[in-house]
């Protein structure tokens, strides 16, 4: 059921109660957006500098090496308990991957070792939750080969994220992954079929820097049995996308802080934590693979997040 549909339900014509008119604003997608933070020429330009120095000092090999090798990949798994869940998706398994940010810190191959544990946990589904990209949409066409290689039965679904729409290209992105295999939901959703019950994986539009933002569209497929999952790049809009039948919101963004202490975790947007519940959709931020600024992680490692979903357990009867 969309949102639009559920603001239309015991009203009159012409009537608009203060609770139609939220529910109309969260169905169009205006209540989602977030303005884009925006940093001042000479910090940009204070940014370039020390990227530019960890560049040549060959942060991009020590970033692989420190936080993306098989022995230092995190692998954190979150169980998503449904009531009255569906056998045929018991033990659905879905990796997120997020804010690759392939740029002057990650490229070709830094990703082998992501992708192969990825594949040797075998998924279901794999998502990736925006940001595949630090300046510029060529940059993506680098990790899209090690990309190619995940294997999952209900394929690779992703959302951008803010970097992604820098330029204007992410269209042409879009249709470079399409063309192996990578599909990105803009406002749109893909169908698990379940033998009693489907999943709807939803995919919005960043809420920062997307020309369109349309939830009600996102969730035009679904059904009222439909059970739901989120991707959107930005935790920000978690509160007003959780409903019931949405078992979760996948995002990224926050990168964890990326660097975890006092005066760096001002530098990054803010990160509400690992996971919120929100009645009963889970809100589930991954901390990313990538980094911005600096090769550099403290306190927040980089992950792939694993999602299952399990039945509610029934307490035992004594
Ligand atoms: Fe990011």
């Amino acid at each position: 059921m969309s949102g639009a549909r559920e603001a239309g339900v015991g009203q009159g014509a012409g009537q608009v109660s203060p609770r139609e008119a939220e529910a109309g604003k969260r169905g169009s997608g205006a209540a989602l957006r977030q303005n884009p933070r925006r940093f001042g020429a000479w910090r940009r330009g204070l940014f370039w500098c020390i990227e530019r120095l960890a560049v040549g000092m060959g942060g991009r090999a020590f970033y692989r090496n420190r936080f993306l090798s098989r022995a230092r990949l995190v692998q954190r798994r979150e169980v998503i308990r449904v009531p009255a869940l569906c056998p045929s998706l018991h033990g659905l398994r879905i990796a997120q991957l997020s804010d690759l940010h392939a740029g002057p810190f990650l490229g070709a191959g830094d990703l082998a070792d992501v992708v192969n544990e990825v594949n040797r946990g075998r998924p279901d589904l794999v998502v990736i939750t925006g940001d595949l990209i630090a300046h510029d949409w060529r940059e993506a066409l680098t990790v899209l080969d090690d990309l190619a290689r995940i294997e999952a039965p209900h394929g690779v679904l992703g959302v951008f994220g803010n970097h992604d729409y820098r330029g204007r290209n992410e269209g042409r992105m879009a249709q470079a992954f399409a063309a192996r295999g990578i599909r990105f939901l803009r406002n749109e959703s893909v169908r698990i079929e379940g033998e009693e019950g489907d999943l709807v994986i939803v995919g919005l539009e960043d809420l920062e820097e997307a020309r369109s933002l349309d939830l009600a569209g996102a969730r035009k497929e679904l059904r009222s049995t439909d059970l739901e999952i989120v991707l959107c790049h930005n935790p920000q809009g978690a509160a007003l996308l959780k409903r019931d039948g949405c078992l979760a919101v996948l995002a990224g963004h926050t990168h964890g802080h990326q660097i975890d202490l006092p005066w760096f975790r001002t530098l990054g947007p803010p990160h509400p934590g690992l996971r919120i519940e929100y009645d009963s959709t889970a809100l589930i931020v991954s901390r990313g693979l990538g980094v911005v600024g600096l090769p550099l992680r403290f306190g927040a490692p980089a992950e792939v997040v694993w999602i299952e979903l399990r039945p509610e357990e029934v307490p035992v009867a004594r």
